[in-house]
C-alpha cells in the first residue's frame, strides 16, 4: 500500500477497533555503516534510493538512508560521533532492527490508547513539518530495546518524512521482486513469550492466530515454542519465539546470547515469484539455508500437487508447506551481519496462511549444522 497517499483506505470502524494499523510503513535499522549498508541492500537485495537525511540536511548526530522495493521501506542510520544512543544500541546489539513503524490514521491516538493499555513509553506524539507537509510520529517500546513508532502522515507529500530530501546516487540495481513485508517475527526470553503475546493483544489489540510447542517443532538438541499474533486486518503479523529445553543450546538462545536480549530474528518479505527471486538474490551473493537433498525426494508425497516444477526448488534450496487453505514456498537467508542474529525470509504464499510449520524440523537440522561450525551448539 502507498503510504503517501491522501486518500486513505477505510479498513477500521473506529468505534470498534481502539488500535487501528493501516500496515507496515518502515523498518529502521541501527548499523555501523549506514551508507555501505544502504549499497549492500541495493546491490544484494535490489532495493531503489529513496531518501537521505544527514550533515547535508542538517541533521548533526546521525545519517539514515532510507532504501524502497515495492512497499518494503528500510531505514539505515548509523550515528555521526560517540556516545550516541544509537551508538551505544549497535555497541550492545550489533547490527539490528530498532524501530518497526506502523501506519496509523491517527499517531496521538494511537500512543494514547497504549500508554493506557500499559505500553512502555518511547516517543511522545512529535508534529514534524517541511514545505512538504507535517507528520505525527509516536512510539512505544516493544521486547527488549526494540521500538513501535505510530506513523501518522495523512497530510504529508513529501519523498519519506519531514526532514529527509530525495536520495538519487545515480546507481539504481534492478529489483528482485520482493513486495511487502509479509511478517517479522521477535525472539524473546525462556518464559516471556505469553508476556509479549499478552502485550501484542491488551496494547495493541491483536489476536493469536497460530501456535506451535516443542512437541511441533524439536530436534534432538533444539525446540522453540511460538505463538503468531496478529492485527484486525491481517496486515501486519508478528509471531513470538521463546526457547525451550534442548540438550544443547537452541537457535533462539543462541540469537539471546549474540543480540544480548530480545529482538527481531527475522524479517519475511513477500515475493510473487519466488524462483526468479531467489535465482536473483543467489546470484547476487546473498546466501540461504540449505536442506539435505532428500528434502525433496519425499516433498511431493508430503504437500502434494504443487504448480511449480521439482527441479528449481530442489537446485535453489526453496521449501515447500501446505495447510488446510493452500500452500506457500519459502527460504531463509543467513544471518546478513556478524553476529548470528537477523536474517531474512523469502516467502511465496499460494492460498496458504501459515508459516511452514512443515519445514522447521527440516530447518532446525539444518541450523544447528551451521551452530556446529560456529561452535555454538
Ligand atoms: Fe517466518
Amino acid at each position: 500500500m502507498d503510504s503517501n497517499t491522501k486518500d486513505l483506505p477505510k479498513l477500521y470502524d473506529e468505534a470498534q477497533d481502539f488500535m487501528p494499523l493501516f500496515g507496515t510503513d518502515y523498518i529502521e535499522l541501527y548499523v555501523s555503516n549506514c551508507k555501505q549498508a544502504a549499497h549492500f541492500y541495493k546491490t544484494a537485495f535490489g532495493f531503489k534510493d529513496l531518501a537521505f537525511a544527514g550533515l547535508e540536511t542538517g541533521m548533526t548526530t546521525h545519517e539514515s538512508y532510507v532504501v524502497v522495493q515495492d512497499k518494503i521501506k528500510l531505514v539505515l542510520t548509523s550515528p555521526l560521533r560517540s556516545g550516541t544512543a544509537i551508538g551505544e544500541h549497535i555497541e550492545k546489539h550489533g547490527d539490528g532492527v530498532k524501530v518497526v513503524a506502523l501506519w496509523v490514521p491517527n499517531a496521538t491516538k494511537a500512543y494514547d490508547e497504549a500508554i493506557k493499555r500499559g505500553a512502555k513509553h518511547y516517543m511522545k506524539p512529535t508534529v514534524e513539518e517541511d514545505e512538504n507537509g507535517s507528520v505525527v510520529r509516536s512510539g512505544i517500546y516493544t521486547y527488549g530495546e526494540t521500538v513501535h513508532i505510530f506513523v501518522e502522515r495523512n497530510e504529508y507529500t513529501g519523498v519519506f518524512l519531514p526532514g529527509y530530501k530525495t536520495w538519487d546516487s545515480g546507481y539504481h540495481p534492478t529489483s528482485t521482486g520482493l513486495q511487502y513485508v509479509d511478517h517479522m517475527v521477535g525472539n524473546v526470553e525462556l518464559g516471556e513469550m505469553m508476556t509479549w503475546c499478552n502485550f501484542y493483544k491488551d496494547v495493541l489489540g491483536f489476536a493469536q492466530i497460530v501456535s506451535f510447542d516443542d512437541k511441533d517443532i524439536s530436534t534432538e538438541y533444539t525446540a522453540l515454542m511460538s505463538k503468531v499474533m496478529s492485527n484486525g486486518n491481517g496486515r501486519i503479523k508478528f509471531p513470538i519465539n521463546e526457547p525451550a529445553e534442548g540438550k544443547k543450546k537452541s537457535q533462539i538462545e543462541e540469537y539471546l546470547d549474540f543480540y544480548e536480549g530480545p529482538g527481531v530474528q527475522h524479517i519475511a518479505v513477500a515475493t510473487e515469484d519466488i524462483i526468479a527471486t531467489v535465482r536473483e538474490l543467489q546470484a547476487r551473493g546473498i546466501q540461504f539455508l540449505r536442506v539435505p537433498d532428500t528434502y525433496y525426494d519425499v516433498l511431493l508425497d508430503r504437500v502434494g500437487q504443487i504448480d511449480e516444477d521439482l527441479a528449481p526448488l530442489r537446485e535453489l534450496g526453496i521449501l515447500v508447506d501446505r495447510d488446510d487453505e493452500g500452500y506457500l514456498l519459502q527460504i531463509f537467508t543467513k544471518p546478513i551481519e556478524p553476529r548470528p542474529t537477523l536474517f531474512f525470509e523469502i516467502i511465496q504464499r499460494k492460498g496458504a496462511t501459515s508459516f511452514g510449520k512443515g519445514n522447521f524440523q527440516a530447518l532446525f537440522e539444518a541450523i544447528e549444522r551451521e551452530q556446529e561450525l560456529r561452535g555454538t551448539l
